[in-house]
């Protein structure tokens, strides 16, 4: 483990919206009077109806209930946009930058109240009320971020599916939520290739069923097919429908959006986060952990598919009044110095990436970035998983030219908002750790047991209270939220993750102790491929587990048993990755598949999920404890046959 500090430089200290002492102060108060202190912070959105109750909150074993500034009422999209109408109407709320480098335009704020109003209204004409469920599978166009403004207007309630996910997982997630409306485009734009959305979309709602309207949004104005009387041109709809669009009043816990992650068992399922505490920490973190002032151009480069995008492209930043940068491509794609070529193009301030981007770019060499000025550059972040120590100096020295400061971010799509973070004029750095916990966050260790480990440790990350971000639910079902979050240790939120702490406080995170891979920052269940393997028919039984991959961080190792008379060879291998590829999308599929005549199960039929992590690790010296199993030969010809010898 890296143990270099990087101090606060004494500018930075200066200017920032914290520094060391007020953290110190700040913190402490927000643990000893929870109420007092998100009381103040909660004013920072605008009301309709001020709040007078601040926490309301229980972990108790079969009675969890998560509510925060219950008696309030407000509008997110009017927080976001309207509000900074009178100050900023004319400044760029928007900054897009298309997959093709010749391709970018700016949204003011004014410009964004209209689309906004438009689309909302648009949304109206075709029944939509509030409450009702928005599916909305975009592109990254702005288009993405006028939907999720518009369903929050009318209090619409919005579930974004990843654009890279398959016609199937976009049909449970529509299922999932009985959405009745999707918003999605002819076709996207990644790298050059196109991605057939709208195709995609009609062959989910065959499935799926219920689907009364489809928006589509012309982005490269390919012929698709159409659905008389379902099918609704975007262009057409918005240019008919009003601007204006008066907010509605919402309360601060009725719902805002739906997103669907993995877990470590079954079906993704969809995390619920409500109005009022996700906004207010969704701005508050923006603010302080990339020290957001007037006037920087910001830009998280993850994709509003996933809550990286929700929190940090779309409702913090708006909420603040931000430029926020929103970019349609990929890393390397007209060259491996795109991103740097757009940071120059916009003058990018504040940059927030992934550390599987990072790695990439660095495989790549140091001269695509040299080439470069970055000088705009002041603050740099990270996000999604563990950050090497490696990949750490490497993106502050050839990136920032040792000048930024790395805000390393540790959340979660549950957390709604960043929980351990350096705040970059406070806290000094160590290359690989997310650091202290934010204001109002109280992070815990815990062994098997349960038991608190104090001082240095290493153990399970809980989380002892709420904060405003959290989420709600599992839509639909609340006891499964129970289940998968409050049952493990009663009364603490278990995160999923392991954790050091060493002996400064500092927290590192060692990656998920539970049955969820983090493939390029994106989390995936090992159940989910697992249940797509063995659909397939020449599977009998298959096992999944994580193993590390230079740039992905985790890589996807399947042990796939086949059915008995059917040989296992390249062709097939290939079959069944293109298969999970169709069934799931592109990030499930497997970069190893193991054909295993048997599987390492206990007498009682339990897969033995350590022993094939150690071997899909190339690490078998370090099997443990084998005398359970009801039959050990399995072992050795797993061994024989790994298919990631060092
Ligand atoms: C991992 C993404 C180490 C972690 C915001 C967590 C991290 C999971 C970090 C959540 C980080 C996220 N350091 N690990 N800075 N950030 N993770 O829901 O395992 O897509 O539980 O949310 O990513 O992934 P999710």
């Amino acid at each position: 483990m890296s143990e270099k500090l990087h101090t606060v430089p004494a500018e930075w200290a200066k200017r920032a919206h914290v520094d060391a002492a007020k953290y110190d102060a700040d913190y402490a108060r927000s643990i000893q009077d929870p109420d007092g202190f998100w009381g103040e912070v909660g004013k920072r959105v605008d009301w309709i109806t001020p709040y007078t109750k601040v926490k309301n909150v229980s972990y108790a074993p079969g009675n969890v209930s998560i509510k925060w500034y219950e008696d309030g009422a407000l509008n997110v999209s009017a927080n976001c946009v309207d509000r900074h109408l009178a100050t900023r109407g004319d400044q760029v709320a928007i900054l897009w930058e298309g997959d093709d480098p010749k391709d970018s335009k700016a949204i003011t704020y004014r410009e964004l109240h209209e689309q906004v109003g438009r689309l909302a209204n648009a949304l109206k004409s075709r029944g939509v009320k509030k409450g009702d469920r928005v599916t909305i599978y975009l592109p990254m166009i702005p288009e993405a971020a006028y939907a999720m403004l518009a369903c929050a207007r009318i209090g619409a309630v919005h579930s974004i599916v990843f654009g890279g996910f398959s016609p199937d997982s976009l049909a449970g997630r529509i299922e999932g939520c009985e959405s009745k409306v999707v918003i999605t485009a002819d076709e996207g734009l990644r790298g050059g290739r196109k991605v057939p959305l709208k195709a995609n979309t009609d062959a989910a709602i065959a499935k799926a069923g219920g689907v009364d309207t489809v928006f589509v949004v012309t982005r490269t104005g390919a012929d698709v097919a159409w659905t008389e009387g379902r099918d609704v041109r975007y262009e057409d709809a918005v240019a008919e429908a009003s601007p204006d669009c008066e907010p509605e009043a919402m309360n601060a816990e009725d719902p805002l959006f739906i997103l669907y992650t993995s877990g470590s068992t079954g079906k993704p399922k969809g995390v619920l986060h409500t109005t009022g505490g996700y906004l207010v920490y969704a701005s508050y973190t923006h603010q302080l952990i990339f020290d957001y002032h007037d006037g920087d151009i910001y830009w998280c480069t993850a994709d509003v598919g996933w809550v990286t995008g929700h929190s940090y492209i779309v409702y913090g930043p708006l909420a603040n009044g931000a430029t926020t940068l929103m970019f349609e491509g990929v890393p390397n794609y007209p060259s491996s110095s795109r991103f740097w070529e757009v940071v120059d193009k916009h003058k990018v301030n504040i940059f927030y990436t992934a550390p599987t981007a990072i790695r990439a770019l660095m495989s790549g060499g140091e001269e695509a970035v040299k080439k470069t000025s970055r000088e705009s550059l002041r603050l740099l972040g990270s996000v999604g998983e563990p950050i090497n120590p490696e990949a750490w100096e490497w993106y502050y020295r050839v990136v920032g030219d040792s000048r930024c400061p790395i805000v390393d971010t540790w959340w979660q799509t549950e957390t709604g908002g960043i929980l351990i973070t350096p705040l970059p004029g406070a806290t000094d750095l160590k290359p690989g750790s997310a650091t202290k916990p934010f204001f109002g966050v109280r992070p815990e260790l815990v062994d098997a047991e349960g038991k608190v480990l104090e001082g240095a440790a290493e153990g399970n990350l809980v989380i002892a209270d709420s904060w405003p971000g959290q989420m709600r639910t599992v839509y639909g079902d609340h006891k499964r939220f129970e289940e998968t979050y409050f049952s493990t240790y009663p009364n603490k939120y278990f995160t999923g993750d392991g954790c050091r702490r060493d002996a400064d406080g500092y927290y590192w995170i060692t990656g998920r102790v539970d049955d969820v891979i983090n493939v390029s920052g994106h989390r995936m269940g090992t159940a989910e491929v697992e249940s797509s393997l063995v659909a397939h028919e020449k599977v009998s039984e298959a096992a999944v587990v994580g193993y590390p991959h230079d740039i992905k961080g985790q890589g996807i190792y399947a042990y796939v048993t086949l059915m008995s008379g059917v040989e296992g060879d390249d062709a097939l291998r290939k079959e069944l990755i293109a298969w999970v590829r169709k069934d799931i999308g592109p990030i499930a599929a497997p970069d190893l598949i193991q054909f295993a005549p048997g599987l390492p199960k206990t007498r009682s039929g339990k897969i033995m999920r350590r022993i094939l992590r150690k071997i899909a690790e190339d690490e078998f010296g370090a099997l443990g404890d084998t005398s359970t199993l009801a039959d050990p030969g399995v072992v050795d010809d797993l061994i024989d046959h790994r298919q990631n010898k060092k």
